[in-house]
């Protein structure tokens, strides 16, 4: 495999999936998937499950990841849960920002940029979301918000422990998936604007997901895109054999 940056394939797993249902699928998908080394493979279950989930994985190849965290570290905060809070449990990787969260649960730039360094601050790398809705590619926006987005939420963060997902909103969840090209186009935009926000050996080093309808029939030409270094998948990886095939993608 030719790839630069080593591959990320994750599973986000929204709220689906009861505890034991979590539990079943993930010792499932480790005899499965279990031998790589030219990959990395993540499932972000709900919070619920992540105790037992991070004890069935410990000593996988298979991280683990939360969706969701706040980023103060203890306090009246009714219904959160912080970084703080998971650490000694095998967790490697948080969901910061998803557009589910900014549309429905009202995040800003300004709280996901703080969610990205409290993540930071517990050892844990954040996988900062990004991307347009679908009126502002009609409207000819769609740089235009990426880079916002970026500037807002990377603000006073200094790290190489950073993941970016790209998620156009119009291709969530629809089935209409981004192409390949859309997406090359938008990744190497995010790519520069990494080199100028810190250098070009960062945005190098950086790994930029696609997420959105991605599925077994799309992974091996989204993949094939020098600037995708994985994916954030939602529905496909809801199914061991869809997400092991996508997991088993081919360049
Ligand atoms: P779908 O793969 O279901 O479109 O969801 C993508 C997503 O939101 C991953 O975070």
């Amino acid at each position: 495999m030719n790839k630069k940056r080593l591959p990320l394939i994750a599973g986000n797993w929204k709220m689906y999936k009861i505890p034991i249902e979590a539990e079943n699928f993930v010792i499932e998908l480790d005899k499965k998937v279990s031998s790589f080394t030219d990959r990395e493979v993540l499932v972000c279950p709900t919070i619920i499950s992540i105790p037992r989930v991070s004890e069935i994985l410990r000593d996988s190849q298979i991280r683990v990841g939360v969706q969701n965290v706040f980023y103060e570290k203890e306090g009246p905060y009714t219904g959160e849960i912080s970084p703080w809070m998971l650490t000694g449990l095998n967790v490697s990787y948080v969901i910061c920002g998803h557009s589910e969260r900014r549309q429905i649960f009202g995040e800003n730039n300004k709280t996901i940029s703080l969610k990205i360094q409290s993540v930071i601050n517990c050892g844990m790398t954040p996988i900062f979301c990004i991307g347009e809705k679908s009126e502002e590619r009609e409207k000819g926006l769609t740089f235009s918000i990426i880079e916002q987005q970026l500037i807002q939420g990377l603000s006073g963060i200094q790290t190489h422990k950073l993941v970016i997902a790209y998620e156009p909103v119009w291709a969530i969840g629809t089935g209409k998936n981004a192409t390949p090209q859309q997406a090359q186009e938008v990744h190497s935009f995010i790519r520069k604007k990494l080199s100028e926000i810190y250098s070009k050996d960062f945005s190098e080093y950086i790994r930029i997901l696609y997420g959105g309808s991605v599925k077994p029939d799309n992974i091996d030409s989204l993949m094939a895109q020098p600037d995708i270094d994985g994916v954030l998948v939602g529905g496909a990886s809801l199914k061991i054999d869809s997400f092991a095939r996508i997991i088993d993608f081919k360049v």
